[in-house]
């Protein structure tokens, strides 16, 4: 089948942004149009700017998207982990087990409880944590392994829940970056304790900044939702009355723990609510969009396109391209060249181990994931985008590779 690109004539994509051929290509760019701006203009005008309905219809909407029982909206992908931690009971002597190829949230999150980062190295071909590994670190004081699915791409879950199972470890997913991926037939979003997503707007869809939590648990839900409002048991809406009749309870608020300011706005989750009347066409056209990737790369020598294992559906968030030790140029002079082409590409994923705070965590080598960071781009990847830039794009990396100028 040949992919059909662009979708500009798609009656959802309402897209006003330009997106003119002889501009630079960016990295990434998020879908946003009238659809977004009417949603805010409602909510503006509607007087009640915080945590409130449209939060409630944001996160009931996530839920019937994903087939999850509950979510819990934060104000970003950063605040779902730090409170899924703590909604996990982690803290001060504990370890968790993460991947250093990885965004530095995945790891500042584990500091901000107290607890130790433990790195796990990667599976060259996925860029995921390689769950044959997990055994070779697990000491008597791990306490959870943190799920990242990188780029978009879900890891194997199977295996790793095993591991943790045999060990009694709790599972918690950084799934910032994989919203509208699958696992089997199960969206990620579903499968752990917890899964924690973001809306920055590099990812799928987009909140300004925001992030949300899926989880099975009520008990956790019930946690997630204090903990996310200073530790209040009532939030401003069921007290405003929003909610239904108010009832005596209501009004008595009680701080049990200590919480945090970490509610999304009503204004976020408008945004969020029509970007996920789109998230369907937005997981469609990045896909026809891997589809001619895959097409125009073909053609390019000494690159390795990504890999997707059988099983799972990838939802790109980042189009990761490995160059080959046979490139006439290396990485940096490659990105150099797309750049001077007016092609933004990207290096690959941090090493989060090799960032100063993070050094003195060390324990085992990290080859592959040095490797990866070092080796890796990341190519232009947005729904928006035509079949000729990528076309463009391909051409450009191939005379890259082969030398040519
Ligand atoms: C893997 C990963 N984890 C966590 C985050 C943090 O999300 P946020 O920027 O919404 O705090 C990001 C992205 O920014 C990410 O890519």
């Amino acid at each position: 089948m040949t992919p059909k690109l662009p979708k500009s004539q798609n009656p959802h994509s309402m897209d006003d942004t330009d997106k003119s051929s002889s501009e630079r290509i960016p990295l990434s760019r998020p879908w946003l149009g009238e659809l977004e701006a009417e949603a805010v203009r409602r909510v503006l005008l509607s007087g009640w700017l915080i945590q409130g309905p449209a939060t409630k219809k944001f996160e009931d909407a996530m839920t019937r998207f994903m087939g999850a029982k509950t979510a819990v909206a934060v104000a970003s992908g950063t605040a779902a982990l730090h409170l899924a931690l703590i909604a996990l009971e982690i803290g001060p002597g504990d370890e968790v087990i993460l991947p250093s190829h990885s965004f530095v949230a995945t790891a500042n999150t584990v500091v901000y409880v107290g607890a130790t980062p433990v790195y796990i190295d990667i599976d060259p071909k996925t860029y995921n944590m390689n769950p044959d590994l997990l055994e070779s670190v697990i000491t008597p004081k791990t306490r959870a392994i943190c799920v990242v699915h990188q780029s978009g791409l879900p890891a194997d879950m199977d295996k790793i829940l095993k591991v943790a199972e045999k060990h009694s470890i709790s599972v918690y997913e950084d799934a910032a970056c994989a919203l509208g991926s699958k696992y089997g037939d199960s969206q990620i979003g579903t499968i752990s304790k917890l899964s924690c997503f973001s809306f920055h707007p590099r990812k799928i869809i987009t909140t300004g900044e925001g992030g949300m939590i899926t989880t099975d648990s009520e008990d956790l839900a019930d946690k997630l939702r204090i903990l996310r409002q200073q530790g209040m048991t009532k939030d401003a809406a069921t007290r405003a009355g929003l909610d239904g009749p108010l009832k005596t309870s209501d009004f008595k608020t009680k701080f049990p723990v200590i919480g945090f300011n970490y509610r999304m706005t009503d204004i976020s989750a408008a945004v969020g609510l029509a970007q996920l009347r789109r998230l369907p066409v937005i997981l469609e056209s990045r896909k026809e969009l891997a589809e001619v990737y895959a097409e125009q790369l073909a053609q390019v020598p000494h690159i390795v396109p990504p890999f997707v294992p059988d099983g799972v559906t990838h939802n790109y968030q980042s189009y990761v391209v490995r160059i080959k030790p046979e490139s006439k140029r290396t990485r940096d002079e490659v990105l150099r060249f797309l750049k001077e082409r007016k092609i933004d590409g990207g290096p690959g994923i941090t090493c989060i181990h090799r960032q100063a705070p993070y050094k003195p965590y060390m324990r085992t080598p990290l080859k592959e994931s040095e490797s990866a960071t070092d080796e890796t781009i990341l190519l232009p990847f947005f729904p928006q985008m035509s079949r000729e830039q990528v076309g463009y794009i391909a051409h450009t990396l191939r005379l890259a590779v082969t030398g040519k100028s």
